[in-house]
């Protein structure tokens, strides 16, 4: 598999980055995640809006090379060949000379970009296979969530604890209302009323979430931003994740509280994922 580093494509057992970067000192660095079908970049402007503004938020100047971005991208693409991949974008502030949290004034960013084979959503393949099983968690992480940044120790540690975490995502709550996920977002469907968190609670606020948001209303569903309970979630007769390496993935277990069981095609997971399907057939 190749990468990308500071301007030169490097196989990924030859790319090495200093241990003097902040990224690695400090994680002081926010990343990006692009899947890619067909060789073709989905919702690039959306990420690289996103990405420019996680930079501007913590005041690293945005860099020239956000210019040529997507023919980059490309280019890795075509060299790693797989059909569908997710593309990792991570900018730090740079190498400084020595340690210190007051970066140097010589220091110019660090751009490392890397990608894997996408995985093809199994719910694609088979939409009655069994659905995800989540954790709710207390939400630890910091106020500025609607940063994609590197450091993510709260959203790992439950993973790696010693009792091990048998499930496949956590739902962070903040006292009463629900949040996230460590990695995607949430959607909940009570009746026929779609909802998901709002953006000012304290999210990461996804390109998938967006667009299922965009193109659920376009399609005459009832979709609204919305706060929601912990003790909503016992009401709820649909839950999913949504995230740009997951698409949108149904949720049949939180904690010990199971989803109604539905046929498959009555699902509102299952006519999102339609119409994401839909879109990529149309653009290949
Ligand atoms: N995760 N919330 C969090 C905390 C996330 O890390 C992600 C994405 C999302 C969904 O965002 P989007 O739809 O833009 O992918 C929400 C990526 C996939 C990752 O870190 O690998």
């Amino acid at each position: 598999m190749w990468t990308y580093l500071n301007g030169e494509f490097i196989l990924k057992e030859h790319v090495k980055v200093s241990p003097f970067d902040r990224g690695f000192l400090f994680g002081d660095s926010v990343y990006e995640v692009i899947p890619a079908y067909n060789n073709k970049l989905f919702l690039f402007d959306e990420h690289l809006a996103r990405l420019e503004s996680s930079l501007s938020i913590i005041n690293i100047p945005i860099p020239d090379f956000l210019k040529n971005l997507r023919p980059l991208i490309m280019e890795l693409v075509k060299k790693n060949q797989f059909l569908n991949q997710a593309i990792y974008i991570q900018i730090t502030r740079g190498v400084d000379p020595f340690r210190s949290h007051v970066a140097s004034s010589s220091s110019s960013p660090t751009l490392f970009i890397s990608s894997t084979e996408l995985e093809i959503n199994p719910y694609r393949e088979n939409p009655m296979k069994k659905g995800l099983k989540v954790r709710l968690e207390e939400d630890i992480r910091w106020k500025r969530c609607d940063v994609k940044a590197t450091t993510l120790l709260p959203n790992i540690i439950p993973f790696h604890r010693e009792d091990g975490l048998n499930v496949d995502e956590i739902l962070f709550y903040d006292e009463e209302k629900v949040c996230e996920g460590s990695k995607s977002n949430f959607f909940f469907v009570f009746d026929d009323l779609i909802m998901t968190p709002p953006k000012d609670q304290n999210i990461l606020v996804g390109i998938t979430r967006n667009y299922f948001l965009k193109r659920l209303q376009e399609e005459g569903f009832r979709v609204l931003e919305k706060e929601i309970k912990k003790d909503d979630l016992k009401e709820a007769d649909e839950i999913w994740i949504t995230s740009s390496t997951k698409e949108i993935q149904p949720v049949h277990q939180i904690d010990d509280n199971f989803l109604p069981e539905k046929e498959y095609e009555d699902c509102y997971w299952y006519k999102a994922l339609m119409i994401l399907e839909e879109e990529l057939k149309g653009d290949s």
